[in-house]
């Protein structure tokens, strides 16, 4: 590992002696605006390249390494933390109005490596790799021992109340007859009385409601030049007695937004009835084809773990410049990780 380092160092140090003008770059901190700024482009390709489930909002920069590439011309590797927000992937409203979901609403985080360019001043994503997962069960009830908890999307309680809320809508409007596309999540509360919560995204058939009771078998989603997603939010009581109060609003056609069908898209597009898990995955790996650099996007951690030994020397090397500290002087707070928008998970 330290020939490797040592190697690299050899080889990086007389690129950076070669550009007498440009004096290295001092590190950046999480906090910084640079890195602020990297890590909402980084979020709004992560959400313009997800198709399931909900947007995610930036919690908090983990960690960013830079890579000197040559004048001009950097590699930023940034670490996120995001948090789930209201807002399904096929609503159009814009990130910064979309609420995220709350601790107490059981909520669900993102983990994501971004690998961007910084080339003459403009930034662009060359890849993402995320994941996401629900906080525990236990972290919850710790400080909310009531609060009713993530079910699994094919729980046969939560499909059941997902179809019965569906029906009391398409009985009841005047609108188109809408279809099912996907279970966004659901929670149940067993006391004092049972309820089912769940939320689910929809599309507009070619039937209106009306027409749907001749034969709702001939009741297509449009095509895509005039798709029409919406969302439904729904509390289905089943005990004592049954209730079903649903709420569903269409967003109209949105051009170029499209929802991937099963088949078409292996990600995390299975059927509702085959999802056994409680949130969808944020499983996005993702390779930006047209970005500048010849994209090879791996996240090499033997690389990176070298960069951040070279980002420290240059770092050093940063500091030498510098006029000497007296003697007591505050050290800076630690540059990483950044702070928290929301809440810790
Ligand atoms: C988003 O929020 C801003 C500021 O609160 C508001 O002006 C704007 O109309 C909102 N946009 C949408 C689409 O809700
Ligand atoms: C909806 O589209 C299907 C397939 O194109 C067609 O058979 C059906 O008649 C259409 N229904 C209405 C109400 O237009
Ligand atoms: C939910 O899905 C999982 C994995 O696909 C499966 O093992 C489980 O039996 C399913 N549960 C129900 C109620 O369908």
């Amino acid at each position: 590992m330290k020939v490797l380092v040592a190697l690299i160092l050899l080889v990086q140090l007389p690129v950076h002696k070669a550009v007498p003008a440009a004096p290295p770059p001092p590190p950046l901190g999480c906090d910084d605006p640079e890195s602020e700024a990297a890590a909402e482009l980084a979020v709004n390709y992560i959400n313009d390249h997800s198709h399931h489930g909900y947007k995610f909002a930036l919690n908090r920069i983990e960690n960013v390494r830079v890579l000197p590439q040559g004048p001009n011309n950097q590699i930023l590797f940034l670490e996120l933390d995001l948090l789930e927000t209201k807002c399904h992937i096929l609503s159009p409203v814009p990130l910064e109005n979309c609420t995220v979901r709350s601790f107490e609403e059981h909520a669900v985080e993102g983990d994501c490596d971004v690998k961007l360019q910084k080339l003459d001043g403009k930034l662009s994503v060359l890849a993402s790799k995320c994941h996401s997962h629900a906080d525990s069960a236990e972290d919850v009830i710790r400080v909310c021992p009531d609060c009713p908890l993530l079910e699994n999307l094919n729980n046969s309680e939560v499909l059941t109340g997902a179809a019965a809320a569906l029906n009391e809508h398409n009985s009841k409007t005047a609108d188109a007859y809408l279809k099912l596309l996907e279970i966004g999540r659901a929670r149940i509360q067993f006391h004092p009385v049972r309820l089912v919560f769940v939320e689910f995204a929809v599309a507009a058939t070619n039937c209106s409601a009306e027409e749907s009771k001749a034969n709702v078998d001939a009741c297509q989603l449009l095509p895509e030049d005039e798709s029409n997603f919406g969302f439904c939010t729904a509390t289905i009581a089943t005990e004592p007695t049954t209730d079903v109060q649903v709420d569903c609003k269409l967003y109209g056609h949105q051009p170029g937004v499209s929802y991937p069908h099963p088949g078409q898209d292996t990600s995390a597009g299975l059927l509702p009835n085959v999802q056994g898990f409680t949130n969808h995955n944020l499983r996005l790996s993702h390779n930006n084809p047209v970005a500048s650099e010849s994209s090879s996007s791996e996240f090499p951690t033997s690389v990176i773990a070298a960069k951040s030994v070279a980002k420290r020397a240059v770092a050093e090397a940063a500091q030498h410049d510098k006029v000497v500290r007296p003697v007591g002087f505050a050290p800076p707070p630690p540059p990483c990780p950044g702070r928290i928008h929301y809440f810790k998970i």
